[in-house]
């Protein structure tokens, strides 16, 4: 079977030197849900970057069985929905309608397809009667919620989530684990929420400087207090109950 995602040895530094990645491996399957998690730093939003195809060609990254390659890299964006961490990153239109009709309207559907799935997409986060706001008028959660309905409007096959339930309060982050856990694709978040990854993956993994050093099903990497510790993180209080 085809793997969603296939990240073979990657490095990566940024521009000045930064070296982000460094020999990065990790291999996500069609309808698995994997957390990534680890220290400040640790590289997990550059990773997803590269899972979404958000950076140059790379042949040691493959997304739904095509290289990342320049000519794949369109398809490859039209197919994993990326969350930025910071949402103003996603928001640059007059309102949020226009905002999550974009990636619709640039994938070329019809008028009345793009508003079916603008439409589906706010009702989805709980924006429906914020729809004609500027997106910087949106509370800081709000906007978050509209950033997701940009991606979710796509319909994309695997979304890559840095940070989902940052600045949520706590029933919309629980309507974000809700969604999630009904949404049958495949998932990849990278959180410092590890309670949300409990709930929402089976797999983890753990970078640290650049590697993913540690993978393994969710409830026993997050339940390893040693590995834990050693990764700068800290065992969920549900699992130490
Ligand atoms: N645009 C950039 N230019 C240069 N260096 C960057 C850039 N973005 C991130 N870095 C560096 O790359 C490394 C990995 O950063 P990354 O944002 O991937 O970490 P992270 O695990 O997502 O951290 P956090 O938990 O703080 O979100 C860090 O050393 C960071 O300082
Ligand atoms: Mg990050």
């Amino acid at each position: 079977m085809t793997d969603a995602i296939r990240v073979d040895r990657l490095h990566f530094a940024y521009p000045g030197g930064v070296q982000a990645l460094d020999d990065a491996s990790l291999t996500v399957r069609i309808g698995e849900r994997w957390g990534l998690a680890g220290a400040n730093g640790s590289g997990k939003s550059t990773l997803l970057h590269h899972c979404a195809g958000v950076y140059a060609a790379d042949p040691h990254v493959t997304v739904l069985g095509r290289v990342a390659s320049a000519e794949n890299l369109p398809w490859i964006r039209s197919q994993v929905g990326l969350l930025f961490q910071r949402a103003s990153d996603q928001l640059f239109l007059p309102t949020v309608r226009e905002d999550v009709a974009f990636g619709p309207l640039n994938l070329g559907l019809a008028r009345s397809d793009v508003e079916r799935r603008v439409e589906t997409a706010l009702r989805q986060v709980g924006l429906v009667d914020r729809a004609d706001r500027a997106p910087h008028q949106l509370s800081g959660g709000e906007q978050r919620a509209a950033a997701l309905a940009t991606i979710l409007s796509l319909e994309p096959a695997v979304l890559a989530l840095d940070e989902p339930t940052n600045d949520l309060d706590p029933a919309g982050r629980r309507s974000v684990i809700e969604f999630l856990n009904k949404w049958q694709g495949t998932i990849l978040i990278a959180s410092h929420d590890l309670e949300m990854l409990l709930e929402v993956t089976g797999q983890i993994a753990i970078l640290s400087a650049g590697h993913v050093a540690l993978t393994g099903a969710s409830r026993a990497v997050l339940g390893d207090a040693a590995s834990m510790a050693r990764y700068r993180l800290e065992v969920p209080a549900s699992l130490l109950r």
